[in-house]
């Protein structure tokens, strides 16, 4: 009983986790959303592919939308502009490990410099009315494991809810996510804390919940190709054929030609990869040049 009430939530992921995607987990289960990242100084600058990142629609609210920067007035801005856009919350990027991003001080780089890190927490947090958040890793590097202090700076400054990614930037992805590092963070503040990493069915979601006190669940690559994992966790298999068919209409309705077929292409292959012959028909999917064709390969091979 209790574990039907979880509330499990998509991870942003970038170029994953757009309308369709989003709206299809939505339908499934998924809690509040979360837009992939935004960078703040594109979007100030008037960049069309970052606004078209920005856009969502009514039935994917609650929505939070994820800034990516380092420069407090640059994302204060930023936020105000998503705000007046009628975002329901901002989050602020303090996790991603990629070189591009944190060799730019940005992403988890935020987390090597708390000073900074509050500077750039109070200011948003001025700029805004609605709810704001932050996401973050253990910290930068495993002599550097600072969630918790960094947990209670953004506490301090008056962020409503931390998601703590317990993997340092320097293991990425690698190895298994330290879950005790989310329950030292819960033990730390009092305000909501979701626990993210390794979580692959309903089952994981109860088992952090139980290790750590979290408040909510956030998944990321659990839920590629496996959308269901909001609901009741596995889906007989016409139900998952219905939700894929509803994914690929959303992303043939919402989504522009060039980008739909790449995500189609994308999403296809996840949800195939289980099938016998999987890397198979992933090479196939990529390799064709049409909509139509792609979802003929994928119907063929279901
Ligand atoms: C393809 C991909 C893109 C991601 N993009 C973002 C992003 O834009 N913002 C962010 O905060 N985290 C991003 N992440 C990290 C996820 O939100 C999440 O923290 C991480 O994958 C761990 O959760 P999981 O084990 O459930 O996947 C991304 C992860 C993946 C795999």
């Amino acid at each position: 009983m209790l574990e039907t009430m979880i509330d499990l939530r998509l991870a942003p992921m970038a170029a994953v986790t757009n309308t369709p995607f989003r709206l299809v987990c939505r339908e499934c289960g998924a809690g509040p959303l979360t837009n992939e990242e935004i960078d703040a100084r594109a979007l100030l600058q008037g960049s069309a592919r970052t606004a078209e990142l920005t856009r969502f629609l009514p039935e994917e609210r609650p929505i939070a939308m994820q800034l990516l920067g380092a420069d407090p007035d640059v994302l204060a801005e930023a936020a105000r502009r998503l705000e007046a856009a009628g975002a329901d919350a901002i989050d602020l990027n303090m996790g991603c490990p990629v070189t591009k991003i944190v060799s730019k001080g940005q992403g988890a780089a935020l987390m090597r410099d708390p000073l900074g890190a509050a500077v750039i927490l109070r200011t948003m947090r001025k700029a805004i009315g609605i709810r704001f958040t932050v996401k973050i890793r253990g910290g930068w590097d495993e002599r550097t494991v600072n969630a918790v202090e960094i947990a209670r700076i953004a506490e301090g400054e008056g962020v409503d809810a931390i998601t703590v990614h317990p993997r340092t930037r320097s293991q990425q992805y690698a190895g298994v996510a330290p879950w005790e590092i989310i329950a030292s963070v819960v033990d730390a503040v009092a305000i909501p804390v979701v626990g993210n990493g390794d979580i692959r069915s309903r089952a994981d979601a109860a088992a952090m919940i139980a290790a750590t006190g979290c408040a909510a669940v956030m998944i990321g690559r659990g839920a590629l190709g496996a959308p269901w994992i909001f609901g009741a966790g596995d889906a007989p298999r016409t139900e998952r054929a219905r939700i894929i068919r509803r994914h690929t209409e959303l992303i043939d309705t919402h989504l522009s030609a060039p980008t739909a077929l790449v995500q189609l292409k994308k999403h296809l292959a996840w949800y195939a990869s289980g099938f016998p012959g999987a890397a198979k028909l992933r090479e196939t999917l990529f390799g064709l040049e049409t909509a139509a064709a792609v979802q003929d390969a994928f119907w063929a091979a279901w």
